[in-house]
């Protein structure tokens, strides 16, 4: 994986072509940690090379399985004894880390895991997470910044209603009700394609889920979980970026291994703003107007407009004919980007969580700072349609989301290079 490094991003190529997507990092992630469930070897494939992959290969390692990754495939053995641990030097490089609670709990009976915190989106807090696993018999006390967990009789299955539904409470309640006591109820879940994929891993592990992709998930624990083989979800945010690419650069991507259906409201205000969208059984193809028009968009849970496609859209709008309002609804410091933007000439103003969008004619090449993967992801779009060079820098961020960005847009015919920089500070923890 590459160190310190920039992104140089020469504007004004359309992208033409067709790019493949691969695995969803945020359902490998989650299916990585349901190894921990029962012992066994695993194997996940289409999964993403991304530093967060690596980073939770390092989580599991800690814990005690041991991995093996090549050629997009993942082979994970878990062994019988667990190290119910998960440090903070792990954590505070990947939040995600916090999804091994729930199996780790229900697995071992106890979980050491740091407290991750806030992080470049804002505050993160994990409570919904901890209520619910409370409601299935787990008690919680934090030690020195880290979350002492335990549930020495067992998890047992319980009603949780979350007040707002969380992908990661939802995975957590998930993960723990698969081997839990009983029948366990999440109301308000999260309605993500990535928990539906979760679901499906457990079930082929033995678990009986009922619900997955509604508002109340229905789980069984069983005893008797085994090791399986499963094929990781396409990434929706990977696709949704390259379709963003395409329509930015007024260019012809065809995106393939993708699920347009998981796109359905983001493909909806592409063409809303002007881009010519087809879509198949697991391809789409984005057509970019010379000028895009403006459109407005809140982002919200699935099956809402994905907040990790707002950034790459409001690069887009920048540069519309006229006025756009966007309202991010899931975090409170999402927004903290839009001064890199301003600084290649996009006329944006924040207000609490709105973005007023006024359009400019062009935006210029300039250095710019990726304050994480999304921001970074909207900001080498946005080089692609600036007049001369943008130098891309916080580059880890995007190589914790992206497998060869750079590599896959040459291939569309943009020109971008990876070059080393200067040192440019640690990474973030989304
Ligand atoms: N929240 C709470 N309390 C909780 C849990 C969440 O207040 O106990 C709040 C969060 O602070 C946030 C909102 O609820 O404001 C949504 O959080 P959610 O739990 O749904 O998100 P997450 O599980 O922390 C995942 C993805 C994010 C993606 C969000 C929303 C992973 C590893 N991360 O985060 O992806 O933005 O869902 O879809 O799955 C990314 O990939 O770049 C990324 C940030």
């Amino acid at each position: 994986m590459p160190g310190v490094a920039e992104l140089v991003v020469e504007g004004g190529h359309p992208l033409r072509g067709t790019v493949g997507v691969l695995g969803a990092k945020n359902a490998a992630l989650k299916e990585m940690a349901a190894a921990l469930l029962a012992p066994g070897r695993y194997v996940l494939t289409n999964v993403p090379r991304i530093l967060d992959v690596e980073l939770m290969i390092d989580v599991l390692e800690h814990i005690g399985a041991r991995c093996h990754f090549e050629d997009h495939r993942l082979q994970i053995v878990v062994p019988d004894e667990l190290n119910p641990e998960a440090p903070i030097d792990l954590v505070r490089k990947m939040r995600a880390s916090i999804v091994v609670l729930g199996p780790l709990l229900a697995r071992c009976g106890e979980a050491r895991v740091a407290l991750p915190g806030g992080d470049d989106l804002g505050a993160r807090p994990i409570d919904m997470h901890l209520d619910g696993l409370e409601r299935m018999g787990a008690t919680f006390e934090l030690v020195h910044g880290v979350l002492v967990g335990r549930a020495g009789d067992g998890l047992r299955g319980a009603e949780v209603e979350l007040p707002f539904p969380s992908v990661g409470a939802t995975e957590n309640l998930l993960l723990a009700g698969s081997l839990a006591k009983g029948e366990t109820v999440i109301v308000n879940a999260a309605r993500e394609p990535e928990i539906v994929d979760l679901a499906a891993m457990l079930t082929s592990m033995g678990a009986a889920v009922e619900g997955a992709g509604t508002a109340i998930v229905r789980v069984t624990g069983s005893p008797g979980l085994q090791a399986t083989t499963h094929r990781v979800v396409p990434d929706r945010i990977e696709a949704g970026t390259y379709a963003i690419a395409g329509a930015i650069t007024a260019g012809d991507v065809t995106v393939t291994g993708c699920h347009p259906e998981h796109l359905r409201m983001e493909l909806a205000k592409l063409e809303a703003a002007g881009a010519v969208v087809d879509r198949g059984d697991g391809w789409l193809r984005v057509r970019g107007p010379d000028r895009p028009r403006p459109v407005d968009f809140a982002t919200l849970p699935y099956p809402g407009f994905h907040t990790d496609l707002q950034p790459p859209m409001v690069a887009l709008l920048s540069v519309a004919d006229g006025t756009s309002v966007v309202t991010e609804n899931l975090y409170d410091a999402r927004f903290r980007y839009v001064g890199e933007l301003a600084r290649m000439g996009a006329d944006i103003v924040t207000e609490w969580q709105h973005a007023v969008i006024r359009g400019v004619e062009r935006l210029s090449g300039c250095p710019v700072l990726a304050p994480d993967i999304r921001a970074g992801a909207a900001l080498v779009l946005a080089g692609l349609r600036a007049e001369g060079i943008t130098a891309v820098t916080g580059v880890q961020h995007i190589d914790r989301g992206y497998e060869d960005l750079e590599g896959k847009i040459r291939s569309l015919g943009g020109r971008i290079e990876r070059r080393d920089a200067p040192g440019d500070g640690p990474g973030s923890r989304d």
